[in-house]
C-alpha cells in the first residue's frame, strides 16, 4: 500500500462539478480581487473568528508581516517567538530588521511557555508572535493580560489553527492581531496561496486596509508606503466553498484521529500529542513523539507510507540567521522535541484500512 502524507487534490476531487461552477460564475463577473467573494470571505471568517476585523492577505506569511508593519515595528525592537516553528513565523520579523528573541516551548503542548516569556522580555520587547500549533490553540487570556499590562503587543499565529477552539475561544481569536493561512497544507485552503489578519482594533484594521493596497487611503492617495497582498476572487470563492464544509471537514480529521487513538493506545513506545477536554483540534497534524522517531520513519516510508517531521531545524539554528542579530534563551525542550516529532497523514479521505495499516505497522515494529 502506498500512503502520502497529503492529499491536495482530495476536495476537488470530491467537488469537482460545483468547483468548476463556482469558477466559472466568478469568472464571468469580470471582477478578480476586492470583490464580492473576498467581502464574503472575510465576513464569514471574522464570524468564525468572533473577531470585529479580518482582512484577506497574499499568504499568512504577509499577514504576519503586514501585523508587525501595522504595529510599527522598528529595527532593534525585540520580538519573542519560539524556535520550534515554521520558518514563516521568523521571517518577517527579519523583514522588519527586528530582532527575533527565541524561547522554549512547553513540552506538554509544544508551544511558548509562558512563564518562559515573562522571563525573557526586556525594555525593548515590542511583541510576542505566539504560535498555535497543529491544529490545536491554547488558552492565551492570561498571558494577553500580563503583555497588555506591559504594553506589550500579542501575535497569533493561528497560521494552523482555523477551526480549533480552546475553552469558548475560538482559533485565531486571541492576538491583538492573529494571522491565519490559507496554503494548500491547511484544512481550508487555497488553489495557491492565502492568508488573513484579524483584529478588533479599529486602527489596526484602517492601517492594514492601506498596506495591503500600496498605501492608498480612501481618497485614492498614496498615503504610507504600502504592498499589494491579495487573494484573487477565484481563489476566494474556492475557500468560501470549503468553509461552506468546514464542519464535515473538522468530523472527518476528528474521526481519522479518533481511530489513530483507539489503534496506538497500547503502544508503549510513542507519546501522542493529544488535545485537553477544553480544546476542540482540527488535526492539521497529527503529531507522535518516539525515541526511536528515525528508525520508525524509515520502517513507515519502506512501507510506502510517507511522513514528515514539524520541525527537524529549529529556527534559530536556521542558516540564514549567521547575518541578523537574535537572542535564545534555553530551548532543551524545542531541542527534545525536535528530535522525537513524526507526523503521520491526516486527511479527510484517508480511509479506515489506510489508517489501520499504518498503526500495524508503528505497533508491531
Ligand atoms: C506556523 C506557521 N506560520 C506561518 C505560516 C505561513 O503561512 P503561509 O504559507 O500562508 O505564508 C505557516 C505555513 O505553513 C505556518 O505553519
Amino acid at each position: 500500500m502506498k500512503i502520502a502524507f497529503n492529499k491536495f487534490s482530495g476536495f476537488y476531487s470530491e467537488n469537482k462539478e460545483k468547483i468548476l461552477l463556482n469558477l466559472e460564475r466568478v469568472l464571468n463577473t469580470g471582477e478578480y480581487i476586492r470583490a464580492n467573494e473576498i467581502q464574503i470571505l472575510e465576513t464569514k471568517i471574522s464570524k468564525l473568528c468572533n473577531r470585529k476585523f479580518a482582512l484577506t492577505t497574499s499568504s499568512c506569511t504577509n499577514a504576519i508581516f503586514l501585523a508587525l508593519k501595522t504595529i510599527d515595528i522598528k529595527p532593534s525592537d525585540e520580538i519573542i517567538l519560539p524556535s520550534f516553528s515554521y520558518i514563516a513565523s521568523l521571517s518577517p520579523i527579519l523583514m522588519c530588521n527586528a530582532k527575533p528573541v527565541f524561547v522554549d516551548i512547553s513540552p506538554e503542548t509544544l508551544t511558548l511557555d509562558f512563564d518562559l516569556i515573562k522571563k525573557a522580555i526586556t525594555p525593548n520587547t515590542k511583541a510576542v508572535i505566539f504560535v498555535q500549533l497543529f491544529g490545536c490553540s491554547q488558552d492565551l487570556s492570561e498571558l494577553k493580560s500580563f503583555l497588555k499590562e506591559k504594553n506589550i503587543i500579542l501575535i497569533e499565529d493561528a497560521a494552523q489553527a482555523l477551526g480549533s477552539k480552546v475553552n469558548n475561544l475560538n482559533g485565531g481569536e486571541q492576538g491583538d492581531l492573529s494571522c491565519i493561512s490559507f496554503d494548500p497544507t491547511k484544512i481550508i485552503s487555497a488553489f495557491g496561496t492565502g492568508g488573513v489578519v484579524l483584529t478588533n482594533n479599529q486602527a489596526y484594521y484602517d492601517k492594514l486596509t492601506k498596506l495591503i493596497h500600496h498605501g492608498r487611503n480612501q481618497n485614492g492617495e498614496f498615503e504610507i508606503l504600502g504592498y499589494n497582498s491579495k487573494i484573487s476572487e477565484l481563489n476566494a470563492s474556492i475557500i468560501n466553498l470549503q468553509l461552506e464544509n468546514l464542519d464535515s471537514i473538522l468530523e472527518r480529521n476528528n474521526n481519522i484521529a479518533n481511530q489513530y487513538f483507539a489503534e496506538l493506545s497500547n503502544n508503549k513506545n510513542i507519546k501522542i500529542l493529544k488535545p485537553n477536554s477544553n480544546q476542540f483540534s482540527t488535526y492539521h497534524k497529527f503529531v507522535i513523539q518516539t525515541r526511536d522517531r528515525n528508525e520508525l520513519r524509515k520502517h513507515l516510508n519502506n512501507n510506502g507510507i510517507e511522513t514528515k517531521i514539524h520541525y527537524s531545524t529549529l529556527l534559530h539554528e536556521q542558516k540564514l540567521l549567521k547575518s541578523f542579530e537574535f537572542k535564545t534563551h534555553n530551548l532543551q525542550n524545542s531541542e527534545y522535541a525536535k528530535e522525537k516529532v513524526l507526523s503521520l497523514p491526516i486527511y479527510p479521505n484517508l480511509t479506515k484500512e489506510e489508517i489501520s495499516y499504518i498503526c500495524n505497522l508503528i505497533n508491531n515494529y
